[in-house]
């Protein structure tokens, strides 16, 4: 069984229809199920559920001889009993009345109607996972104008999650017309978020991780194909809502590669980050977009400044627009700085490797993970970056 899995056990009193229904159900929602045989040669309930764990979820084929068993699971305090699904013979509507005390999440009668069986099955899984779920980091890295490098960056420091901390990490390329990550990465996407985004609604926890494309690190990817453009329209705000919500559930960190476009599904993913980097660069122009960007994040999103981070990108100390007029400028004092490294950022994007992979004491490389530190990612100990180092470049002081 995989190790998050769900424990699912069919309860009946009748060996043959027992394997029978095992098989049956569990080929249609492809997952192990155990088999629980009960009638009045086997001892009570709780005396079973006693020496052996219960199941997380139970599904139990009622008939005269298990009646006594759901009885005996309503005497269990709720909390303690398995999710229930029942299956009848027939409407009976006394046995509805049972199983309802008894907590069943929905009822079945024979025939069964597998397509319902199915969606209702994956609803009660979907539920249970949710309730145990990871509360995954929301980070998306939007640029102030196209080219300043949150492409770049939010590759960089989603590789640096997946590489130097214990977190699981997820990148989106929310480019959905020129996305670069699969490049950058050097991955060719067998899936696409776009096919994510359609079948969402019938995915579990479990096939979602098949969407994404897997890096040597352990990032996963979710991108579109390089050779796929998709047009405003494809995508339904609702799903994208609902991915972010089994993202969120399922891994540590997110981080959402977002091109500059204020629409519907930046909205949504803007509404629903954590935390907002803004990428610029040292130029008036870009002040001027920045801060338009950040008055719109705080003004129609409702987003806390605490949780606004502004990167300058190709930092250049001697450039005549200093640090403390960018500072006044944004009305932030909180500014990350990242150096201008041309020849390293352009091989390291051209060969698609990772800059960790390809300059890992390089200053910019350092630079990017002062950067995950800063947003909460806990790279591990030995290759957290030394506070001179910080204070050389990176901070939140001058
Ligand atoms: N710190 C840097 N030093 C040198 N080149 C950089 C740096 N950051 C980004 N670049 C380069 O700038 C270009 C634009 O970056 P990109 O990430 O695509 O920007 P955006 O996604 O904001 O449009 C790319 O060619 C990238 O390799
Ligand atoms: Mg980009």
């Amino acid at each position: 069984m995989q190790k998050d899995a769900i424990s699912i056990q069919i309860l009946g009193s009748n060996p043959s229809k027992l394997s029978q229904y095992r098989s049956q159900i569990s080929s249609l929602i492809n997952k192990e199920i155990t088999t629980q045989l009960y009638n009045n040669t086997t001892p009570d309930l709780l005396s079973l559920y006693r020496d052996k764990k219960p199941p997380e979820l139970l599904i139990f084929l009622l008939d005269d001889a298990t009646l006594a068993a759901l009885n005996e699971l309503t005497t269990l305090p709720s909390a303690s009993r398995p999710a229930l699904l029942v299956i009848a013979p027939d409407n009976d509507k006394q046995q509805m009345r049972l199983a309802m005390q008894a907590g069943a999440r929905d009822f079945f009668t024979s025939p069964i109607n597998e397509q319902e069986l199915h969606k209702s099955l994956n609803k009660i899984i979907f539920d249970m996972r949710r309730g145990r779920a990871k509360t995954g980091t929301l980070i998306t890295i939007i640029n102030a104008k196209g080219g300043s490098g949150g492409s770049f960056i939010t590759c960089n420091l989603a590789h640096i999650a997946a590489a130097l901390s214990d977190s699981s990490a997820v990148l989106i390329d929310f480019d959905l017309q020129f996305g670069s990550q699969s490049l950058n990465l050097d991955i060719k996407p067998q899936h696409t978020i776009v096919e994510a985004l359609n079948d969402v609604t019938q995915l579990d926890f479990d096939a979602i991780d098949g969407y994404m494309s897997l890096h040597g690190s352990g990032l996963r990817l979710l991108s579109t194909s390089f050779e796929q453009v998709v047009l405003p329209g494809e995508i339904i705000v609702e799903n994208l809502d609902q991915l972010l919500t089994l993202l969120i559930s399922h891994y540590d960190q997110i981080f959402v590669d977002l091109p500059r476009h204020i629409d519907p599904l930046s909205a949504t993913i803007l509404e629903r980050s954590d935390q907002i980097v803004i990428v610029v660069q040292q130029s008036l122009s870009h002040m001027r977009d920045a801060k338009r960007l950040t008055r719109i994040l705080k003004s129609e999103f409702n987003i806390a400044e605490k949780n606004i981070l502004i990167v300058i990108n190709r930092f250049d100390p001697d450039s005549s627009l200093h640090l403390a007029d960018i500072q006044a400028n944004l009305e932030s004092s909180v500014l990350y700085k990242i150096p201008n490294d041309y020849d390293r950022v352009a091989n390291s994007t051209n060969l698609g490797i990772p800059l960790y992979d390809y300059a890992r004491n390089s200053a910019i490389t350092k630079a990017i993970i002062s950067l995950a530190e800063s947003l909460n990612v806990p790279i591990r100990a030995e290759f957290k970056e030394k506070s001179f180092f910080k204070k050389l470049f990176n901070l939140k002081d001058k």
